[in-house]
């Protein structure tokens, strides 16, 4: 059995204890590495199904302990990253493909759409993380149906797991009555430490979601993060050489390539009579696409339950994969793998 954060077997990890057989009955001592570990009841129940479905178990008792300090110790030193690492997605042989998802204006749907194409690249086989740079106004542990805090193994932080994916955000270190207030240097410190003191374990796919503007949290994932691409999500009715002068901008000022466009809120169809509503005209998306001279790798139509979907903390591709938007959604992971420069 794996846990469920570090993904790597619980006894590689030492927290298997002792382990005591009385007849049919089986003792299991558990060590978590934090005594208030958020996981505790999900590991104790996959440890009581797992040692349960051995042949010849009858009665299951799973002990629920904390590690020592040494122990402890012992697990941090076998994991890498951490405080004073730099960042891994910037050497040489790391295999992740980086995609930060920007636009030239708020609330055209970046983080939805982030959410929903991290988990529709899970549906790949692949392994995706994804990293919540919008250090103000994170929505992702919304959308993702986070509400807990992260763990620490010593000086490193688990990413928290969601829907498959791996997901680090300023929302699993602050409660909502705390707002951050980061400025310059401190913001790119946070970003720093999201990169490098979390253990990101090389996934295949590493999403981040932008703050909207072009400010300077861009400015930092381009340093942390210096193979990312660069997806510009647009909506029909928005100027396309407006947003197209802006989104050029921010990819030549940090010098990160554009991989294509995705527009959102492209149409509606009425749930009552199924008409297709081209609500805002315009072609926006095709346009800007044109214009930066890169692929239109998709339109996803306005619906009401990628929002509600959003709401529920579970994100439309998982909740309604059969819907337009999912569709189209999963199309646009697909369309991606292939333009996304290789790591
Ligand atoms: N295709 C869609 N259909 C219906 N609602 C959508 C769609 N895409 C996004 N929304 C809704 O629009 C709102 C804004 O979306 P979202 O938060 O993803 O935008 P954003 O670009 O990340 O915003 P910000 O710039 O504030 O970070 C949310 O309430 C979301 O649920
Ligand atoms: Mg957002």
């Amino acid at each position: 059995m794996e846990d469920p954060e570090l993904r790597r077997s619980i006894v590689a990890l030492g927290m298997v204890g002792d382990v005591a057989l009385d007849g049919s009955d089986v003792r299991v001592e558990i060590k978590l590495t934090v005594a208030g570990c958020p996981l505790k009841a999900e590991i104790q129940r996959r440890v009581g199904d797992a040692v349960g479905a051995v042949s010849g178990v009858e009665r299951v008792n799973v002990v629920m302990d904390a590690m020592s300090d040494q122990e402890r110790l012992a697990l941090r030193s076998g994991l890498e990253g951490g405080v004073g690492h730099a960042s891994p997605f910037a050497e040489e042989g790391s295999g992740t493909r980086v995609i930060a998802v920007a636009s030239g204006k708020g609330g055209v749907g970046k983080s939805s759409l982030t959410a929903n194409l991290a988990v529709a690249l899970t549906r790949t086989g692949a392994s995706v993380g994804l990293l919540d740079a919008d250090v103000y106004g994170y929505s992702i542990p919304r959308m993702m149906g986070v509400s807990r805090r992260a763990v620490m193994v010593e000086d490193l932080m688990m990413p928290v797991d969601a829907h498959g994916v791996r997901l680090m955000s300023v929302g699993f270190m602050t409660s909502d009555d705390n707002p951050v207030i980061w400025r310059g240097p401190m913001l790119h410190k946070a970003l720093t430490s999201f990169v490098s003191d979390v253990f990101w374990d090389d996934p295949d796919y590493l999403l981040v979601d932008l703050p909207p503007g072009t400010g300077d949290v861009p400015l930092s994932i381009a340093q942390l993060l210096p193979k990312a691409s660069m997806l510009v999500v647009t909506t029909p009715q928005l100027a396309a050489q407006r947003v197209a002068r802006r989104a050029a901008a921010m990819a030549e000022r940090v010098d990160i390539p554009v991989a294509g466009v995705v527009e959102n809120m492209s149409w509606f169809v009425a749930p009552d009579t199924g008409a297709r509503y081209e609500v805002f005209s315009g072609g926006g998306g095709e346009q800007l696409a044109g214009e930066l001279g890169v692929p239109l790798l998709g339109r996803v139509p306005l619906e009401p339950d990628v929002a509600l979907a959003g709401d529920a903390g579970v994100p439309v591709v998982a909740r309604s994969p059969d819907s337009e938007a999912a569709t189209a959604l999963l199309g646009i992971a697909e369309s991606l793998t292939a333009v996304i420069r290789p790591a």
